[in-house]
C-alpha cells in the first residue's frame, strides 16, 4: 500500500494503522495536521473496494479537516479516521471498543466523531472507552443540526454575493440528498420562503419533501440540471464534473457535501460559466464548530475561552463574504483562495 507515494499524501504528520483480528477491526488514522492544535475528525465506516483507497480516503478527508478547522479560526488541527469493512456486518459493541482503545492511545494528538457509517449511538459506545471523542448527545450532540445551521450562514453570503439580496423569499434551491443535513437545511429554506426541488434515492423522503415543503422533484441523475438559482449538493461528493458543470443551470452551487468538486479543473469550469461555488469545507464547517467545546475538556487539552455557538456558526458568512470578495477582485475560484488561506494558516 503506497502511503508517501499516494497523491492524497501532503505531508501529513502521521498515519496510525489499527488492527484486531478477534473483532475485525481494520483502522486507518490519517493526522495531517496539527499546527494549530491537536487534531480532530469524523470516523467513516465503510467498504472500500481495496486498502489503499481507504488509506487514499483518510489522507484526503484529514487534510479537508485540516483546512476546514484552520478556516473556522479553531485552535484544533487535521485528522480523519477510517474503519474498513461493511458495518452492517462488521459493527459490533466489541469492534467499537477496540476502536476506542486504538483512539485513545493517540488521544494526544486526535479526537474523532460520527461520520458516514459511525452514529452518535456508536460515539456513545466509542466514548466508553476513551474521552477523545465529541459529538455524543451529553456533548454536542448529532453535529448535523449546526452544520445545517452553518450552511444556511453561507447560502445567506451566497444570496447576499452572487444575487444580491437579503431575502430567500421566491429564491428557488435544488437540494440532492434529503439526510441529516439536507431536510434540515430544506426545513430552514422552506421556512425563510424559498421554493425547493429535492431529490434522493429514498423515495419516502421525496415523497415526505414534497407534502411538507411544497417541493418539486426531479430523477437523482437530474437535480443538478434544475432551473433554479441555487444548487445545494448535501448527499455525496464528486458531484461538480467538468461534465455536470455545464449541464448546471443555477448560478451558483453551494451545499454541505464534503468534496463536491470532482477535480481542480471542474472549479475553474464553473467560474468560467460564471457559477459561484461556496467551497465545501468553508460552509460545512458548523458541526466540528459545535464540536469545540467538547473538544476543549479533553484530558490534557487547552481550556480557552469562546465566544456563543450561535456567534461562531454565524461567522461562516463571513468567511464566505471574505472568500467571495477575495475570489472576484483576484479572478481566481473561491475554493483556490480558500485552500491558499488555509494552507498559510497551518504554515504550509
Ligand atoms: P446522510 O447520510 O444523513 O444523508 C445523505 C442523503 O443523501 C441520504 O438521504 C441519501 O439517501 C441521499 N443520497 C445518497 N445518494 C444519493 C444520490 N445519488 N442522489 C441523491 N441523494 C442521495 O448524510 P448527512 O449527514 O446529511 O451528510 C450529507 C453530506 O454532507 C455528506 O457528503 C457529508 O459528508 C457532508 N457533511 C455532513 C456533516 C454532518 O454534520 N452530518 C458535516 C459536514 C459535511
Amino acid at each position: 500500500m503506497a502511503v508517501w507515494d499516494s497523491p492524497e499524501f501532503d505531508d501529513h504528520e502521521q498515519v496510525c494503522f489499527f488492527s484486531e483480528a478477534k473483532t475485525g477491526l481494520r483502522a486507518i488514522v490519517a493526522i495531517h495536521s496539527t499546527a494549530l492544535g491537536p487534531a480532530a475528525g469524523g470516523t467513516r465506516f465503510k467498504a472500500y473496494d481495496n486498502e489503499q483507497l481507504a488509506l487514499d480516503d483518510a489522507l484526503r478527508l484529514s487534510r479537508a479537516m485540516s483546512y476546514k478547522s484552520a478556516l473556522a479560526g479553531m485552535p484544533i488541527g487535521g485528522g480523519k479516521a477510517v474503519i474498513v469493512g461493511d458495518p452492517s456486518k462488521l459493527k459490533t459493541r466489541e469492534l467499537l471498543h477496540a476502536f476506542g482503545r486504538a483512539i485513545d492511545r493517540i488521544g494526544n494528538v486526535f479526537a474523532t466523531g460520527e461520520d458516514v457509517g459511525i452514529s452518535v449511538a456508536d460515539i456513545e459506545t466509542v466514548n466508553e472507552v476513551t474521552p477523545f471523542v465529541g459529538g455524543t448527545s451529553a456533548g454536542a450532540g448529532d453535529p448535523s443540526v449546526h452544520t445545517a445551521i452553518g450552511v444556511m450562514h453561507g447560502l445567506r453570503a451566497v444570496l447576499e454575493h452572487k444575487f444580491d439580496r437579503d431575502s430567500f423569499r421566491g429564491v428557488s434551491v435544488a437540494i440532492q440528498g434529503l439526510g441529516a443535513v439536507g431536510w434540515r437545511v430544506a426545513e430552514r429554506l422552506h421556512a425563510a420562503g424559498a421554493k425547493l426541488v429535492v431529490a434522493d434515492i429514498r423515495a419516502d423522503l421525496v415523497e415526505r419533501a414534497q407534502r411538507t415543503f411544497d417541493a418539486d422533484t426531479t430523477g437523482v441523475d437530474r437535480i443538478h440540471e434544475a432551473e433554479v438559482d441555487i444548487f445545494a449538493p448535501c448527499a455525496l461528493g464528486g458531484v461538480i464534473t467538468e461534465r455536470s458543470v455545464g449541464e448546471i443551470k443555477a448560478r451558483a452551487v453551494a451545499g454541505a457535501a464534503n468534496n463536491q468538486l470532482a477535480s481542480p479543473d471542474a472549479g475553474a469550469a464553473l467560474m468560467q460559466r460564471n457559477i459561484l461555488f461556496a467551497p465545501d469545507y468553508v460552509i460545512n464547517a458548523g458541526g466540528v464548530i459545535s464540536g469545540l467545546e467538547a473538544a476543549t475538556r479533553m484530558p490534557g487539552r487547552n481550556r480557552i475561552e469562546l465566544k456563543p455557538l450561535e456567534e461562531r456558526l454565524a461567522a461562516i458568512y463571513d468567511r464566505l463574504s471574505g472568500i467571495f470578495h477575495r475570489a472576484r477582485a483576484e479572478k481566481r475560484p473561491p475554493e483556490v483562495i480558500a485552500e491558499h488561506m488555509a494552507r498559510e494558516l497551518i504554515g504550509r
